[in-house]
């Protein structure tokens, strides 16, 4: 009782679960999607691990439904790259060490194509207020400003 159906866009692909409607939009990616890069770190809005785009604006999906994003276009980091060839936030990441447990860096990298696509990536200041909802336990935070001025370009 109380399983549905729900559609969603993924990363250019269409895609249906049956869920119930109070399945967030991070377990529908990760639990019945095995999309996996989104990670859970807080499941309450407050860290930013499991931050992807829907319809090009950020969004926390733990604080998301999934029934909430049918109709629209979710892109996670999975889909950032185009084969081999990596999108230029998750280059400029590798190039300035961006991560070091790696576990903040999918929400990290998702936050940064938000920040330089909606324009809020014009000085350092900007880019650390922006970006103030991804937390990093390891404190790479210089590297993750520098990676995403280089790849504003
Ligand atoms: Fe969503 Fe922490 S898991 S903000």
């Amino acid at each position: 009782e109380g399983v549905s159906s729900i559609s969603l866009r993924v990363n250019g692909t269409a895609r249906t679960i049956q869920a119930e409607p109070r399945v967030t939009l991070l377990d529908a990616l990760r639990e019945y999607l095995d999309l996996t890069g989104s990670k859970k770190g807080c499941d309450h809005g407050q860290c930013g691990a499991c931050t992807v785009l829907v319809d090009g604006r950020r969004v926390n999906s733990c604080l998301t439904l999934a029934v909430m994003t049918q109709g629209k276009e979710i892109t996670t980091i999975e889909g950032l790259a185009k084969g081999e060839e990596l999108h230029p936030m998750q280059a400029a990441f590798l190039k300035h060490d961006g991560f070091q447990c790696g576990y903040c860096t999918p929400g990290q990298i998702m936050s940064g194509v938000a920040c330089v696509k909606e324009g809020h990536a014009g000085s350092a200041d900007e880019v650390r207020e922006w970006m103030s909802g991804n937390i990093c336990r390891c404190s790479a935070y210089p590297n993750i400003t520098a990676a995403i001025l280089e790849a504003k370009g």
